[in-house]
This record gives structure tokens, sequence and C-alpha cells, in this order.
């Protein structure tokens, strides 16, 4: 069938990524995406919706016959979109608002952990009736780790030695939330596991390093990402074993055997240990970005077909293959992000625009831009990533560099060390 229509939600790097990758299916006729960006839409068609008007989203699909419809941002999916595609008998990647609450309140991720024996921190939840001093002299060997229990768009966490920080952001949060959950501190390093899941199966996608903090050698303030590679290699077969073992097939036998089951892709973000033992930081109901932009590209597998079955419970029916392969993206951010960034700058250096995402190539994934009186402009904080896939990560990373090196916009900032840490770790 090779008349297909998908509809991508969202309008950053994680959605050009997923057009790129479905553009390349054959059994996909046509793409839009909303709202989209400037590299959206070069392979599908940008829809003016945004991301959260719900209904809207679904009147779009119905009337021009949608037949799948792809979430990439977690907030439509709390906003109950699963829910009322399903209503309509339009298949979509993405869970339902009952279990997009993984995302939206830590509380639940970690009851849910708890119940189904999960490794993850301790916690315990602080309110208006918790002596604060008491929990956090219970906490104060390590760092304190306070979250919030709402979606905070990357804002909702502090990790800090500072004790009148760790006060402040407490109080803030129980004045703004009711409630502010304070975790135990998990030392070690982090790792992105991306498992595409149904009813009926899951697939591990390679798993991936973020690198979120905005300057190199992991210094300076937290931002949405920076850029990633995939494969991992601090992901080597024991911990993927362990992490398969106890963390995968327990949260699928829970979500598999609900009466709505999750359908679309669950982010486990993990912390490993020195020993190797994995812990989940968090989840997310869907893919990471910038982890996305290095993942889809080593997936050998039809997108169309592995997005479509998972949102049809068919995935059991799926033997995915994979390309033995690295992928890297160097995220190009506005001056002044994360805090200020400063947006409507022309984007210099970009010809004409690579849509395939073959081995031995660099491509450009837009997030924060526009087309304006035939300009490229930049429209966010993060504007764009540089990808690339090779046959050695040292390849990879060469090929993104150079294509990074020849893009210019004013006052913008990208990390010198993206892949580093894997290099050093495969000795490579
Ligand atoms: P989260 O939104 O829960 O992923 O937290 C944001 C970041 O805070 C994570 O990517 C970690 O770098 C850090 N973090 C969160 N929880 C912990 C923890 N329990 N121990 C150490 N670091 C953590
Ligand atoms: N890159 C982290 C995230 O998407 O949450």
């Amino acid at each position: 069938m090779a008349d297909n229509r998908v509809l991508v939600v969202g309008g950053g790097g994680r959605e050009h990524a997923l057009c790129l990758g479905l553009n390349k299916s054959p059994d996909v006729a046509q793409i839009f995406c909303c709202p989209g960006n400037a590299g959206t839409q070069i392979v599908a068609e940008n829809v003016k919706i945004s991301t959260t008007d719900v209904e809207s989203i679904v009147e779009f699909c119905l009337t021009n016959a949608v037949d799948l419809v792809v979430v990439g941002p977690e907030a439509p999916l709390c906003l109950s979109l699963a829910d009322r595609l399903i209503d309509k008998n339009i298949p979509c990647f993405g869970p339902v608002a009952a279990l997009a609450e993984l995302e939206g309140s830590k509380l639940h991720a970690k009851q849910v952990m708890n119940s189904v024996g999960v490794p993850t921190a301790s916690y315990k939840i602080l309110d208006d009736h918790t002596d604060i001093e008491l929990a956090l002299d219970g906490y104060q060997d390590n760092p304190w780790v306070i979250k919030r229990d709402v979606l905070a768009g990357g804002k909702g966490v502090v990790v800090t030695n500072d004790r009148f920080e760790a006060m402040t952001f407490i109080n803030e949060s129980i004045f703004m939330d009711g409630r502010v959950i304070l975790e135990e501190f998990l030392p070690g390093e982090e790792a992105s596991m991306l498992v595409v899941m149904d009813g009926s199966g899951y697939v591990c996608l390679p798993p991936s390093q973020d690198h979120k903090r905005a300057y190199d050698g992991d210094n300076g303030p937290n931002t949405g990402g920076m850029g990633a590679y995939c494969p991992a290699p601090i992901v080597d077969q024991s911990v993927f074993d362990k992490t398969k073992q106890r963390i995968i097939e327990p949260m699928f036998q829970y979500l598999s055997n609900l009466p709505v089951p999750y359908r679309g892709v669950l982010y486990v973000g993990l912390m490993i240990n020195d020993s190797g033992d994995p812990y989940v930081v968090e989840f997310n109901v869907r893919f990471g970005d910038p982890e996305c932009q290095v993942t889809l590209p080593l997936i050998k597998t039809d997108l169309f077909a592995l997005l479509n079955k998972s949102a049809n419970d068919e995935l059991s029916t799926l033997s995915p293959e994979f390309y033995d392969a690295h992928a890297i993206t160097i995220v190009l951010a506005s001056e002044g992000y994360p805090a200020n960034p400063v947006k409507n700058r022309v984007i210099h250096g970009i010809g004409q625009q690579n849509t395939s995402t073959e081995m031995n190539s660099a491509w450009v994934n837009h997030a924060g831009t526009k087309f304006e009186q035939n300009q490229l402009i930049s429209s966010g904080g993060r504007v764009l990533s540089c990808s690339s896939m090779a046959a050695s990560l040292v390849e990879a990373v060469e090929l993104a560099y150079q294509l990074i090196g020849s893009i210019t916009l004013e006052g913008s900032h990208y990390r010198s060390d993206i892949g580093g840490k894997a290099l050093d770790q495969s000795g490579s």
C-alpha cells in the first residue's frame, strides 16, 4: 500500500528527523507536519496548527484522510490527543493520556516503577506539612535532587549541593504545585534507551547519549540537549541485558496488559552506576530530541512500518533490522540559549538541502527555523543540528563537524566535544 497519509505533530529537530525517515518509505504518499519548520516543508506539507490544539488536529485528520498520526512532543499526548484519535479510529503513534502520565507526573512514574519493581532512586513527597530541614538532612550526603511534579519544559529539576538553593526551589514548587519530590542522588553515567512498544511486543532501538549541558566538558546550564550520538558504548551487552530484564520487561508486562496498551515509544532515561547497574532517572513518552535524530538513521527497517505497526498493535509481526553504523548530531544554538535566545537572524551556508540520511553523509535537521522572504531565519533556541552517519564514530564526528563549520548564524554557539566520551570509552 503506497498511498498512506501521515501527520507528524511537532516542529523541532525530532519532527524533521521523523519526516526524513518517513519520506524514505515507499508506503508513504503524503506527509503533513504541524506546525513544522523550514526543513519539514521540503519533504512534508506544513500545516498551521499548534501542537496543543487537539480538536483542530483531529479535525484535520478527518478532513484529510490521515492514516497515521505520529506525535513528537509530550504535551498533546497529555492533552488526550491519542484518546481523541482512537475515538475516531485513526491510528496514533503515541500513548493515551493516562499513560502519558509516566512523563506528565514524576510521582506517577515513581509509583508505577515501585509497583512493578523497576530500579530507581528512592524519594520523599514534600508538601506544606513536611519538616523540610529534616527531609534535606535525610539526603545530605550527596547533592539534593528536587523534581516538580508537573510538565515543566525541562525546567522542573534541580540538582544542587547548595542547601539554600534546594530550600528555595522546594518552597517555590510547593507554593506553585502543592507538593514536590525530593529524590536520592544516583551517581553514574546517563544514557537513553528508546523502546517502541504496543500491546503485542516491543523493539529496543540502539541506545544513545545526549549532552545536556550548554558548553564543552559538560559545563554551563542545562539545555534541551546540545548533541547526541548512537550507539552509546556505555550500554554494553551486559548493561543492555540488565536493562531489558530489570526495566523493559516489567514495564512491558504492565503497559501491554492494560485495556488500552501503550502504543508509541517509551524513552527510558538511564543512570548506569560504576558496577554497570542501570537505574531509571525518568520516563518520557516520546522520542528524545536530539536522540531521535541519531537513532532513526540507524533503523534499517521501514520507519513507517515500525510506527504504523506500533499504532495498530502489530509490532510482534515485525523483525526489525539496524545498520551497524554510528550516527551523531551537533546542535547549533542561538546566542543567549538557553536563558535568553536571540531569534530572527539570518542563517547562511545551507545550500541545497540534503534530504537523505544515508551512510557516509551529513545532513541538517532543522529545529527553530523558518523561511521568510527567501531567507532562512532562526526562530528558536535550538536552531538546527548537523547530523551524520558513518561506519565509525570518528568518521561520523568529522562529517558532522565539517557541515556545522560551514553554517553561520550571528552569535550562535555549539559544543565542540559531542561524541568525545564515546571515543574515549571505545578507545578509537
Ligand atoms: P529528569 O527530568 O528527571 O530526567 O532530570 C533531569 C536531569 O537531572 C537528568 O538528566 C539527570 O542529569 C539529573 N537527575 C535527575 N534525577 C537524578 C538522580 N536521582 N540522581 C542524579 N541525577 C539526576
Ligand atoms: N534530550 C532529552 C529529551 O528529549 O528529553
